[in-house]
Formats: structure tokens, C-alpha cells, sequence
């Protein structure tokens, strides 16, 4: 088969990765990759948001397959434009429809959503533009911490906590009304604070029977030992070591089996991975938040731990021929580290020349991020610039080959 795949971070990096071991592939084209994925396939100057451009390349290329790491393309509708065009609509897509995507890209309806298909979550409400005053009010008689969330996509900055109500007022002020999130935040998602462990779980759904990928949890604190600023993640691992069979049954049949046949009652046509932000809190397990698409760092540990073909797994997907059951798993355990820019995540030098990878490949898989290609040479281009995942039978084992990898790279 020939695929494109979109996407340039360590995420793409892994998929790329995995489907270059496939038997199935004929050629792999990842629009627009980073220097790292050219080992195993060829990189393609396209952009997603020029359908027309995206067309006239999977044409010309035979392209059986698309794959979309990010959720951008799938919010914007990328899948709604192949099922449109006749000319590419036999083409396998992975990834929802823009109405699917909605899980993702808007906080208010995965709230119904859930609600509706009665899925354990925060109890919430939301309010627009015109409803600031019931808003505070509404602050106003609850408990703190207060959770804010913007409905819309928000580059992962959209949720902001307050442990302080006159804190969570101005912020609520500032969604509605300022401009720090655009259009995303014109409607603001207000919900109940959830106290506990949080982990993720991931499916390969095609809309009725789905594959169940190994669970993970990835750390967002810049610092060891989980301090400092959020980010947009600093390194994962697969398995979760206090997940319990009992807690993955309690997942199973209140949270992955009521989304999916939600998404077949509301006939929400889902061919595509959804990802499972959930918390062991003292009153069972609730989702957070699904995006509409795998996690990153998360998937630089999931798709090393799958003992299967990957593209025969997608195929099953793009066919609608999902039988439900549990990928076979590889018995390590993966880390997963990413050594990021200097500053991230404030501001932080572009293009700064990457040593080191050669050596750190040695003792891990190595899965570029942010990095570009200049004169052949390997600059930083973004915060987290490389991913070191290893795998061990003994977690801590796995974890010192990670970070051991990670000392060949210089400081950039
Ligand atoms: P999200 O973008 O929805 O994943 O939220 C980002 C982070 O905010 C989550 O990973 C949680 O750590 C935190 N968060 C979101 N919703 C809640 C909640 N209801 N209670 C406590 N923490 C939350
Ligand atoms: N690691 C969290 C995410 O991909 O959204």
C-alpha cells in the first residue's frame, strides 16, 4: 500500500517508524516529516489545509492510505473532503470527519456527548459571550478549584485552573471577553475540579468494533520528578504500573464501550484512534477529555509496545471490518524522554545545530520532533526537539536507557 502520512513531530516520528516495518507498505510519504522520518520514507512539501493540492498528490501517487497525526486537519475537516470527492473516496482514511472530530474540538460537545451517552466525567456548565454574569455567578456558588475551558481548540493552552475565585472571575472575564483565546474561547466550559491520577487510554475505532491500544500516562512538568511548568509533554510510559485489570474492566464498560456505540447512535460515521484522557479519582474513573487523534509523547511508548502490523490494523479500520479485542502487546516496559530547548516551555533559540543522535541511537530508539534539515545539517526547529524512548523488561532499566541516551545530545 502506499500512505501519507500527515504531521512533523516525534508523534508522526513513531508512526513512521511502525509502518515502515509493515509488510503491507509499498512507499511512505510523510508531508511535511522531519529530518529523522527520512529513514523511513520520503518527506513531501504539502500542506493539508490545500485540499486541492492534497488531491492532485494522492492521485498522482496512487495513495491507498492517509493518516493524520494532528487534530487540526480532522477539526478542519480534511476527512470530509476525501469521503466528498469521488476521486479519492476509496482511499482509507484514519482519522474522524469534522462532526467526529468535535470530541476534541469542542470542550461543550464532548460535554453533551458524554452526558448524554452517560459517560462518567466533571459535572459542568457553559456559558457564551452574553452569559458573564451568570457565569460568575455561578463561580460564585461553587467550590473551588475552579476549571475553566475553553471550548475550541486552543493549542493545548485552553484550560486554565484557579485556586482563587476572584483569579477564576478575571479569567472567565478575559475568556469570554479578551482576546487571549480568540473564537476558542467565545464559549467557556466551567467544571467540577477532579482530584486523582490521571492516565490515557487509546482505541482504533472504525465507528462500531474497535482495537484497544496499550494504555499510557504521560508527564507534562518540565522538571524531573513531575515539578515546574506544564508543557506539552515531557515523556510517558507504557504500562501504567497501578492500572489493574479490575480498573481497565471499569474503563472497558463504562468509558470505551458507551463512547463508541454513542458514536453509532448519534450515527457519527468514526473511522480513527480516540484517546481516553481519564482519573482515577475515590468515585471511580472519569474522562477528562477525548481528542480525536493519538497523543504525543504517548505515542513514542504506545506504537513500541504493539506486537502487530500496524497497517494490517489500519487496514481492518479503513475497511470497517473491526473486530473488537485487544492488540497483542509486547511484555516491556516503554519510557519515553524528551530533551527539549533550553527555556521551553517560555521562549527558548531556533535552529541551533543537533549532535549526538547518532551515539544516543545506540542505547534507544530515537524519534525526532522539532528539527529541520538546513545544508545537511540537523537544527533544532521547536521545544521538544528529540524523543528517547526505550524498552525493558524492568522499568528501571528502561528508564536509565532513556536517560543515558539522552546525555550524547548536546544542550541546545
Ligand atoms: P485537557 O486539555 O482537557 O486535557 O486539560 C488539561 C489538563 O488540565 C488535564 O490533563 C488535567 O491535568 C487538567 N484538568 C482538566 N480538567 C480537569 C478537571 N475537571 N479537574 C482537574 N483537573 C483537570
Ligand atoms: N500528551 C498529551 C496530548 O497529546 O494531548
Amino acid at each position: 500500500m502506499n500512505v501519507l502520512l500527515f504531521g512533523s513531530g516525534g508523534r508522526e516520528s513513531a508512526f513512521a517508524w511502525k509502518i515502515a516495518q509493515s509488510k503491507l507498505l509499498n512507499e511512505l510519504y510523510i508531508a511535511p516529516g522531519n529530518p529523522g522520518v527520512k529513514e523511513y520514507g520520503k518527506c513531501v512539501d504539502l500542506k493539508w489545509d490545500n485540499f486541492s493540492q492534497v488531491r492532485d498528490f494522492c492521485l498522482i501517487k496512487s495513495i491507498d492510505m492517509v493518516i493524520v497525526g494532528p487534530e487540526d486537519p480532522l477539526v478542519y475537516g480534511l476527512a470530509d473532503y476525501f469521503s466528498d470527492t469521488k476521486s479519492l473516496s476509496d482511499i482509507y482514511f484514519i482519522g474522524p470527519k469534522k462532526q467526529g472530530a468535535k470530541l476534541e474540538g469542542s470542550k461543550d460537545f464532548s460535554k453533551k456527548f458524554m452526558q448524554r451517552h452517560d459517560i462518567p466525567t466533571a459535572s459542568y456548565q457553559t456559558f457564551g459571550k452574553k452569559e458573564l454574569t451568570e457565569a460568575v455567578e455561578y463561580l460564585k456558588n461553587t467550590l473551588g478549584p475552579y476549571v475553566l475551558k475553553a471550548d475550541g481548540l486552543a493549542a493545548g493552552k485552553g484550560v486554565v485552573i484557579h485556586n482563587d475565585l476572584n483569579d477564576a472571575i478575571n479569567e472567565i472575564t478575559e475568556m469570554l471577553h479578551g482576546e487571549k483565546f480568540g473564537e476558542a474561547s467565545s464559549r467557556v466550559v466551567v467544571e467540577e475540579f477532579l482530584d486523582g491520577i490521571e492516565f490515557s487510554v487509546f482505541v482504533l475505532t472504525d465507528g462500531h468494533g474497535y482495537f484497544l491500544l496499550p494504555e499510557a500516562k504521560d508527564y507534562k512538568r518540565i522538571q524531573n520528578g513531575d515539578k515546574g511548568l506544564n508543557t506539552g509533554g515531557m515523556g510517558a510510559v507504557s504500562p501504567v504500573p497501578f492500572l489493574t485489570e479490575s480498573i481497565l474492566n471499569e474503563v472497558k464498560q463504562k468509558i470505551i464501550e458507551p463512547t463508541i456505540s454513542g458514536l453509532s447512535k448519534d450515527e457519527i460515521d468514526y473511522v480513527g484512534f480516540v484517546f481516553f484522557g481519564l482519573i482515577h479519582t475515590k468515585r471511580g474513573i472519569k474522562v477528562i477529555e477525548y481528542n480525536c487523534r493519538m497523543g504525543d509523547p504517548e505515542t513514542e511508548v504506545v506504537l513500541a509496545r504493539i506486537n502487530e502490523d500496524i497497517m494490517g490494523v489500519l487496514k481492518q479500520a479503513g475497511e470497517k471490518e473491526i473486530i473488537t479485542r485487544s492488540l497483542k502487546v509486547k511484555e516491556e516496559t516503554a519510557i519515553a524522554v524528551m530533551s527539549v530547548s533550553k527555556g521551553y516551555p517560555g521562549k527558548y533559540a531556533d535552529g541551533i545545530l543537533v549532535r549526538g543522535i547518532e551515539e544516543a541511537s545506540k542505547e534507544a530508539i530515537i524519534f525526532q520532533a522539532g528539527t529541520r534539515l538546513e545544508d545537511n545539517k540537523i537544527l533544532t526547529n521547536g521545544g521538544r526537539v528529540l524523543c528517547a524512548t526505550a524498552l525493558d523488561k524492568d522499568p528501571s532499566i528502561a528508564r536509565e536507557k532513556a536517560y543515558k541516551s539522552l546525555m550524547f545530545f548536546n544542550r541546545f
